[in-house]
């Protein structure tokens, strides 16, 4: 069995000093293929562009180590009403376009739900990250997925927020029409290598995003050893989020299964929209994250 379980929101035990610090990148037991350690940051950018987030947040200004009203420790010689420099402005993250139209995928998913998903749900998603970076300090200078590697537990702004934005950002991709509608090449091949067969991979996908208790996502990943697996994930949790998950890997395909996601042509039926969701995967969008993450 391939699925992989979430880690339980309330385990704090496991929080390292490093973890609180919130920036240090290096303290990761699970690493994953966009850690600084195992994926350069021109493969980084490279899986941003692709999901459509490259440049949403990232600050390009050097990081500044003391924000306004904090003690210049490093000069050792602020005296009495100076003035510490004011930080970079934070960029803001917005809503990428869907880039089709709403009613493209359907009967598999209905135009309402596409109009309100993006329009309403992404973009409440977008507008609060923004303002839970805000008052969050620690994520100046990171970029979507340096966001979602740093974010603590109980940093539940950044975390749902974060998630919600990256997921549903990939989400979208992967249902772009146009694509192959089953796997073919080295992914294809990985998948019968890893998962048993085509077959086996949507049973155990199936089975990911059906059983999910609640709100969450089912999730295609490459992990650390470059093998494939699936797991699943409570609300907008994501497999980057290496203190958060318990096995971290680099998302190449998601299934939100939110009812917000199906529940105006589906109702309560699930399994019916995950079935319809295996009908408009396009291919070709995940072999792309597959190149990047293996190469
Ligand atoms: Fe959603």
């Amino acid at each position: 069995m391939h699925v992989q379980k979430d880690r339980n929101q309330t385990d704090a035990g496991r929080r390292t000093p490093d973890a609180d610090a919130g920036l240090n990148r290096t303290n990761s037991l699970h690493s994953c293929y966009l850690h600084t350690k195992t994926l350069e940051p021109m493969r980084k950018r490279e899986f941003l562009r692709l999901t459509g987030i490259m440049g949403a947040g990232v600050v390009v200004a050097p990081f500044f180590a003391c924000g306004p009203g904090e003690p210049n420790t490093e000069g050792g010689n602020a005296s009495e009403g100076d003035v510490p420099p004011p930080p970079p402005p934070m960029k803001e993250f917005t809503l990428p376009e869907l880039g089709y139209a709403f009613d493209a995928l359907a009967p598999s998913i209905d135009a309402m739900t596409m109009e309100i998903h993006h329009g309403k749900h992404h973009a409440g998603y977008v507008r609060k990250l923004n303002a839970a970076l805000a008052e969050t300090p620690g994520f100046e200078g990171l970029d979507i997925a340096g966001i979602l590697e740093n974010v603590s537990p109980d940093q539940s702004g950044v975390r749902n927020n974060g998630g919600g934005h990256f997921n549903h950002s990939m989400f979208w991709k992967v249902m772009e029409p146009g694509g192959a509608n089953a796997p073919s090449g080295d992914l294809a091949a990985a998948i019968d290598r890893d998962l048993g067969s085509y077959d086996a991979f949507k049973e155990s996908f199936f089975s990911a995003a059906k059983s999910r208790f609640g709100s969450g996502w089912a999730w295609l990943c490459v992990g650390e050893n470059k093998k494939l697996f699936i797991m699943s994930t409570a609300n907008q949790d994501n497999p980057l989020m290496n203190k958060v998950v318990e096995q971290t890997g680099m998302p190449i395909l998601g299934i939100d299964v939110w009812e917000h996601a199906y529940y105006l042509n589906y109702q309560n039926m699930r399994g019916d929209y995950i079935n319809a969701f295996m009908e408009v995967i396009n291919w070709d969008r995940v072999a792309e994250y597959y190149a990047v993450a293996v190469s």
